[in-house]
């Protein structure tokens, strides 16, 4: 059993007592017939296995020097980046360009780009229009809606899994967020006419009544589904960081100047995060919609619990 160094580099056959030792360990995988590799025959593959990373190191070097010249608009703020998604498009209408812009990390919150068509706004609008209602808040000590100054819109919900159409956007959510379908609440179109606003609120329950069915709301995804000429924007008063680094910020009015804000676009998204990774409450989630100044918005919220909610 005992060999010298020189006469095992050297060797290019087995030794038979090796051989028979190793059989019952190796006897699933190794032939008897073949012979064990030996290390000579380890510096071929070693070569081989070197050429292949310095390849891998070539083509990273290559891609990420594209990647970067490329050149996206970008927040131009130290907190944000861009992600480029190629994604295939089932939903209605004419696919554009998808891309998402984190815009904070307090709160944590996104833009998603072109994230509805064109025919999907109109297509949302058309089914909500007939049954909009006054919209209410809740009444954080009975958990019941209520008529309040305090959000002046109008609104309807559609139920989860509505159609064909609203069911390829909640999936589309659900692939986005990372969070399922069944966690989410009916799409909630809401349209604010001249004036009309939202003041900053937390999308979270402070009642111990709604969380029952679903646990609390986790996350946010409000889309709109118009432009709006002026005002209307989403305003995050307590965003921590640059809050005047958005490349919209000439365009804002002044309410959305008092935070981080984002400005309607019609088919664009945004994503935020009521509650920090940890599971705990978000305050820096403060959230409002400025008035109309000029224009109607029209927007659409899917909020999604913590658990399953049933519909
Ligand atoms: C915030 O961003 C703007 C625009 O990029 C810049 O001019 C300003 O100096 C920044 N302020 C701070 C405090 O970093």
């Amino acid at each position: 059993m005992f060999r010298s160094r020189s006469k095992d580099r050297a060797a290019t056959s087995p030794d038979p007592a090796t051989m028979a030792s190793k059989k019952p360990k190796h006897s699933r995988t190794h032939n008897t017939k073949k012979p064990s590799p030996s290390r000579s025959k380890h510096v071929p593959a070693l070569l081989l296995m070197l050429l292949f990373v310095l390849i891998l190191l070539v083509a990273f070097v290559i891609f990420s020097h594209q990647v970067r010249t490329k050149g996206t608009p970008s927040a131009k703020d130290i907190t944000s980046f861009l992600h480029k998604t190629v994604k295939s498009f089932d939903g209605l209408g004419e696919k554009e360009q998808q891309w998402t812009e984190v815009i904070s990390w307090e709160p944590r919150a996104a833009v998603f780009h072109n994230f509805l068509s064109r025919e999907e706004c109109e297509y949302l609008i058309g089914l909500a229009k007939p049954r909009m209602e006054k919209s209410e808040v809740v009444d954080s000590t009975t958990g019941k809606s209520v008529d309040s100054g305090v959000r002046t819109s109008s609104g309807t919900f559609l139920t989860r899994g509505h159609d064909k159409i609203v069911r390829s956007i909640e999936e589309r959510i659900a692939k986005s967020t990372f969070i399922p379908v069944e966690h989410g609440e009916g799409l909630h179109v809401l349209r604010y006419e001249l004036g009309q606003m939202y003041e900053p609120h937390f999308d979270y329950f402070l009642d111990e009544f709604n969380p029952k069915n679903g646990g609390q709301r986790m996350a946010t995804v409000l889309m709109y589904l118009s432009d709006v000429e002026e005002g209307g924007e989403t305003v995050f008063p307590d965003a921590k960081g640059n809050i005047s680094a958005v490349p919209w910020w000439n365009e804002l009015s002044e309410c959305a100047k008092k935070g981080l804000s984002v400005k309607p676009k019609m088919g664009d998204a945004i994503l935020f995060w009521s509650m920090k990774p940890d599971a705990t409450l978000d305050p820096s989630s403060l959230h409002g919609a400025c008035p109309v100044i000029k224009g109607t918005k029209w927007s659409c919220a899917k909020w999604m619990r913590v658990n399953e909610y049933q519909v």
